[in-house]
């Protein structure tokens, strides 16, 4: 029997610790965004806007199509930079949110940092 088809993988966010199930398949972004988080900004998704660059920390990803220059670098593509709408996981991944994408989506984390201690 061929096992061909697609099979869901676990990524996290590891600064928020969301967890999500992608395809390996769809684009790392597409997931992302069945999170519902209303921060997550699709931009182009076609790899040429750069709002949803992510770091991939652990894992491993396959290329869904070409990667702008101007928001990947080669030098930080081999520090796993990529775009979450041109990635699909191979396996299950943690991802780090970076560029743009970072902020809206952190939204109000750093007051997390201003409770008090107990
Ligand atoms: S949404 Fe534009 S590069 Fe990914």
């Amino acid at each position: 029997m061929g096992a061909t088809t697609c099979q869901q993988v676990r990524v996290s966010v590891s600064q928020t610790g969301d967890c999500f199930d992608c395809a390996t398949n769809e684009s790392l972004l597409a997931g992302m965004l069945r999170l519902g988080r209303k921060g997550i900004p699709a931009g182009c998704v076609n790899g040429g806007c750069g709002v949803c660059k992510v770091r991939i920390v652990e894992g491993a990803v396959q290329s869904l199509g070409p990667v702008s220059r101007a928001h990947v670098s080669t030098e930080e593509e081999a520090n796993g930079y990529t775009l979450a709408c041109r990635v699909a996981p191979t396996q299950a991944v943690c991802l780090e949110v970076a560029a743009r994408l970072r902020k809206p989506f952190l939204g109000g984390a750093t007051s997390v940092a201003q409770r008090p201690a107990t």
